[in-house]
């Protein structure tokens, strides 16, 4: 979208007209943001309409509307939440867009403070972290009250959320009597992607960006939801407080720092505006590989008294500015989809597209996600993109966000070929042909082919010597496509047999470019180092589906030995068998993970593949670590509701470390119940169980001397 800045040729009658479309446009696009969680027009579409708003205005003051959106600041409350009335407003910042708006951002505070051209004013300059604003209000060094900005004046009170967000202390030592910190609320891209792929699991909504599903998991009314949402926190600001924290705003933020809040480590002092610039170009650099969005640099006068003598205008500061990035998005011509099939043999439309730059970045694949996004809808059945189909030789929209893998956001039906024709998505493998099936409430379709398709195969095999998993030096992904190609691995076991495969004669394999005697020798050694393994990176290895990293780890510790996890997996099916309950009883393992692994040594084929692995290994138990003493040695105990002394993974690890075993639920065999605020049926369970349990003073205390 163009939007004029140029408003010279307007009479009155046309300015006052556009001011009113504007005025209609801009408050529906704060109610879809704000009281929605779901823009209807990208950022840099709402920036152009606010800026071709103030130009109208600034060119003929006497037409600004009572209503006019400069005066505004995001959107009433939503319903649901009890309203907070901020001590102080919670104000937003006004935006440049380039080099000049910076020299001009100086020149005005320059001219405000009545200061000659010889004297430079200092600025800090930090990221601006896409998320939602939060303040947290301290009183004698607790957490009372957490208010999101709402229409700035009045908030909405999310406490009960905010306190589960692990970069929010529920105390602070040495804190001043009363203290709002005020910061962003946003989640990684990780998480993000990881939330998206449970939620589509789970058959629920996913979200649209990092910012949708932080503001979406922040404005929670169960805060139960909230918890199990990867939230952080980065605090940049303050409201009331009842002593100044420092005389400048770096050492403000290096105070809030050591008050335990987290705070954003690219911030830096600049003196002046070309040293702005310079930082909003080494942050720019760094932005695809932050881990999180960010959509601009915010440049803050440093001296406190100079920024309490500037000011306010209406509703942004005098002192403060916020430097925008160009937005990520371009459009470009859809040449192609290709499906491709992953380990799990799940389908995944990739968009092939006529080359574009994003952000800096060339893209000329972007991933479609499913059938249902091509078609239009989301794992609901729910109209996206306003029920917009996706068809080869459409004009759409790449976004980029971050190293987040590009995404076709949008079509342009205005610009759609009249032979196109709405993509039909294959219901068999492309790569093996065998049937590809929707299981309800799945929103993939995938390969039935298991071990037989050579997709499916090939990527079993790169992850499973990928760097989490055996991690062979000299054998990388694309070594395993070429072996795969000429039959010499079919599988993980042919891996260990490569050595004899060759024996003296390497000659097969040093008729291949890049492979020598030398070389060849190496990936040998390379490979029998790797027959030691330790039990978690096996069973990472074996790429389950579900089964990560952290889940491999969790269960590798809770069996302690192959002989041990394996004999479980045997008799998981069994009648009478407790190895069900037992596995669905550690912590990060829920059903459908439990099912994925039972599932999987259950097939027969897969079972074989893994016992011939298996022949060639010595599979390391895993170390329990000396816990002579411990009060809780070989005890299985469950935390519950929050805690207010350290972080859960904390309180986990320490309790770990002292030879304890963590589970994630209560029973007849749980030893001990650490309850937090908030616990609920795991707290109940426990007690109807006749489990102790005992609150996060009594547990610090019991392993105090550890
Ligand atoms: S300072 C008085 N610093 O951007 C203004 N804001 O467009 C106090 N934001 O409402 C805000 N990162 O939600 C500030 N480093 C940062 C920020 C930041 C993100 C958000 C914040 C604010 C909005 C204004």
């Amino acid at each position: 979208m163009t939007v004029l800045t140029d408003v010279d040729g307007l009479d009155e009658a046309a300015a006052a007209a556009e001011l009113a479309d504007l005025a209609a446009a801009l408050g529906q696009a704060n109610h879809a943001y704000h009281t929605n969680d779901s823009p209807d027009i990208t950022d840099a579409e709402y920036d152009a309409l606010k800026r071709r708003n103030a130009a109208i205005e600034a060119r003929f003051p006497h037409l600004k509307r009572e209503d006019s959106p400069s005066e505004k600041v995001g959107a009433p409350v939503a319903e649901g939440f009890g309203k907070v009335t901020h001590a102080v407003a919670m104000l937003s910042l006004s935006n440049a867009f380039d080099d000049t708006d910076i020299n001009e951002f100086d020149g005005r505070v320059r001219k405000y403070l009545g200061l000659g051209s010889d004297v430079a004013v200092n600025y800090t300059a930090e990221p601006k972290i896409d998320g939602l604003s939060l303040s947290l209000r301290y009183e004698k060094g607790r957490l009372v009250q957490a208010a999101t900005r709402g229409d700035g004046a009045v908030g909405e009170n999310v406490t009960a959320n905010a306190l589960t967000i692990a970069d929010v202390p529920a105390k602070l030592e040495r804190a001043p009597e009363l203290l709002e910190v005020r910061g962003e609320v946003y989640m990684s891209h990780a998480d993000f992607e990881a939330l998206n792929r449970r939620q589509l699991e789970a058959g629920a909504k996913t979200f649209a960006n990092p910012r949708n599903a932080a503001a979406g998991s922040l404005r929670q009314l169960d805060s139960d939801i909230t918890k199990s949402r990867p939230l952080r926190f980065f605090a940049y600001a303050w409201g009331a407080l009842s002593d100044p924290l420092a005389d400048t705003q770096m050492g403000a933020i290096e105070r809030l720092r050591a008050l335990g809040l987290s705070t954003n480590p690219l911030t830096s002092l600049c003196a002046g505006p070309a040293e702005l610039v310079a930082h909003y170009r080494t942050i720019e650099e760094q932005r695809a590989t932050l881990g999180y969005d960010i959509d601009g640099v915010v440049y803050k006068v440093d001296d406190l008294a100079l920024q309490e003598r500037l000011g306010f205008r209406s509703t942004t500061p005098r002192w403060a500015i916020a430097h925008k990035f160009p937005a990520e998005l371009a459009w470009t011509r859809l040449e192609s989809i290709d499906v491709q099939v992953g380990r799990t043999g799940a389908l995944s439309p990739v968009a092939r597209l006529m080359p574009v730059t994003v952000g800096g970045v060339t893209v000329s694949n972007a991933t479609l996600h499913n059938e249902d996004y091509i078609a239009g809808s989301d794992s609901k059945g729910q109209t996206i993109r306003d029920g917009k189909d996706i068809r080869v030789g459409d004009w759409v929209q790449v976004y980029r966000a971050g190293d987040v893998i590009p995404k076709v956001a949008d079509v342009d039906l205005k610009k759609r070929p009249p032979d196109a024709v709405p993509y039909v998505f294959p219901e068999t493998c492309p790569e093996c042909d065998s049937l590809a099936v929707r299981e309800p409430g799945d929103a993939v379709r995938r390969c039935t082919g298991g071990l037989i398709c050579p997709a499916q195969a090939v990527e079993k095999l790169k992850h499973f010597v990928s760097r989490a998993a055996f991690d062979i030096e000299g054998l990388g992904a694309k070594q395993v496509e070429q072996f795969y190609a000429d039959t010499w691995i079919k599988e993980p076991a042919d891996i260990f047999f490569l050595r004899q495969r060759f024996g003296s004669g390497l000659q097969q394999l040093k008729n291949r470019e890049g492979w020598g005697e030398k070389s060849a020798n190496n990936l040998f050694d390379a490979i029998d180092e790797k027959r030691t393994i330790s039990l978690s990176r096996l069973i990472f290895s074996l790429g389950i589906r579900h089964v990560g990293e952290a889940a491999s780890n969790m269960i590798a510790r809770h069996y302690g030995s192959w002989e041990r996890f394996d004999a479980a997996m045997q008799s998981v099916g069994e009648s009478g068998s407790s190895a069900w309950e037992d596995l669905i009883g550690i912590d990060g393992v829920g059903g459908v993970m439990a099912q994925s692994l039972t599932q999987a040594f259950a097939q027969q084929a897969e079972r074989a593949s893994i016992d011939r692995l298996v022949a060639e290994l010595s599979i390391q138990p895993v170390e329990r670590p000396t816990t002579a003493g411990s009060p809780v040695a070989g005890k299985t105990v469950v935390f519950t509701g929050t805690l207010e002394k350290m972080t859960r993974a904390e309180a986990k690890a320490r309790a770990e470390r002292l030879g304890a075993k963590v589970s994630g639920s209560v029973s007849s065999k749980t030893d001990l119940v650490i309850a937090g605020p908030g616990a609920g049926s795991k707290a109940k369970k426990a007690a109807e169980l006749g489990v102790d349990v005992i609150d996060e003073d009594s547990w610090l205390a019991l392993i105090a001397s550890k």
